[in-house]
């Protein structure tokens, strides 16, 4: 069974090239749910031993993980590079390393690895068996080849670590010889394939693909018109590469202020109405039975996750009766 956990927020996951040193300082004073340190395709392959050393005395000299970020990650090389084994063995007992993202995986194999390698670099995180708690380093599995997409329903069944799936347009465009457009119709079979593999299998985040224009209004805009699409398909976060982009992928991704009123409405007077034994019943001249009102529960759910005053909300709604 993959790691579960419905709490786990990454509505923007903020890579950081980790050849770097201004970017490595950056990244500490930044506000993110995740903030993920690149190893890959940010780093040529002739700095790619010092970015590695860089990074292991950046996360070494750390006291504590900062109180502004909530999972510190490290993308590593793919397991089809000389790379990967040396990264996972350099940074996988990491102090406050909380993920681990794998580029390129494309079927169970890899992840086979990557959980081999945690149980022998941080053996005390991994004991199989291990207490309840153990506070083990996740794993994020990035999909970015047709044949990672053969291969969803295996790749999301392979690690007890593994917590998220994460699409990558770029590499899928080039392995499918298609050009992105502004709509990404060509993505559509991918990311639904995705966000579905995810769900079956309960993982608790599915990450979307990167806005690669983020510069000036227009860069926000194209943003934003993701953001809310990819929100629509049942993705939970984006890849942001720009500081910029994180502040609208976390608003974004959090539910609505109206999305969030509404729901607290529904699961008040959902439950007069089911202590009255109606099970559908009417707001605004919408029905509302089991299924909207369990969508409402999550969505109060995700709103109390992300910190929004709901209380408040429960308060000014606490007459709403079912009409
Ligand atoms: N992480 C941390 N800090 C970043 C950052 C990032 N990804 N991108 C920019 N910054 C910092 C800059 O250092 C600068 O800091 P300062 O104001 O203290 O000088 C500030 O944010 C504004 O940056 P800006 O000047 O607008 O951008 P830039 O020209 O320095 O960098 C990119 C632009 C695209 C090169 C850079 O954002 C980047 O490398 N992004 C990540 C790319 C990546 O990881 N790709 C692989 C995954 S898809
Ligand atoms: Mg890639």
């Amino acid at each position: 069974m993959a790691a579960k956990s419905t709490s786990i927020l990454r509505r923007a996951l903020l890579y950081v090239p980790s050849s770097s040193p201004k970017f490595l300082a950056k990244s500490l004073g930044l506000t993110a749910d995740n903030v993920t340190y690149d190893l890959e395709d940010s780093v040529t392959p002739n700095k790619k031993a010092d970015a590695r050393a860089a990074l292991r005395d950046h996360l070494v000299g750390l006291s504590s993980r900062p109180k502004s970020i909530s999972e510190l990650a490290v993308r590593i090389n793919a397991f089809s590079t000389p790379y990967a084994m040396e990264d996972l063995a350099a940074l996988a007992p990491s102090p406050h390393l909380d993920a681990i993202v794998i580029p390129k995986v494309t079927s169970a194999e890899d992840l086979t690895l990557a959980t081999d390698a945690l149980r022998r670099f941080a053996a005390d995180r991994h004991a199989k068996g291990g207490p309840e708690g153990a506070n083990p380093v996740k794993l994020i599995a990035l999909i970015e080849s047709a044949q990672a997409i053969m291969n969803l329903r295996e790749i999301c069944a392979a690690s007890p670590y593994l917590s998220g799936l994460i699409f990558a347009a770029e590499d899928f465009a080039l392995d499918l010889s298609i050009t992105r457009t502004p709509s990404l119709s060509e993505f559509l079979y991918a990311r639904s394939a995705i966000v579905t593999a995810a769900r079956a299998a309960n993982l608790p985040s599915t990450i979307d693909l990167v806005c690669t224009s983020y510069k000036g209004d227009d860069g926000i805009r194209q943003l934003e018109e993701e953001c809310l699409g990819g929100k629509a398909m049942g993705f939970n976060g984006k890849q942001c590469i720009h500081p910029s982009q994180v502040d609208v992928a976390q608003r974004l991704f959090a539910p609505g202020e109206k999305e969030v009123e509404w729901a607290v409405r529904v699961v008040i007077a959902d439950g007069k109405a089911a202590a009255a034994g109606r099970g559908a019943w009417t707001l605004d001249g919408t029905m509302i039975d089991a299924p909207v009102a369990g969508k409402a529960k999550a969505v109060v759910q995700k709103a109390e996750n992300c910190d929004m005053d709901v209380a408040s909300l429960r308060e000014k709604w606490k007459g709403q009766e079912p009409e």
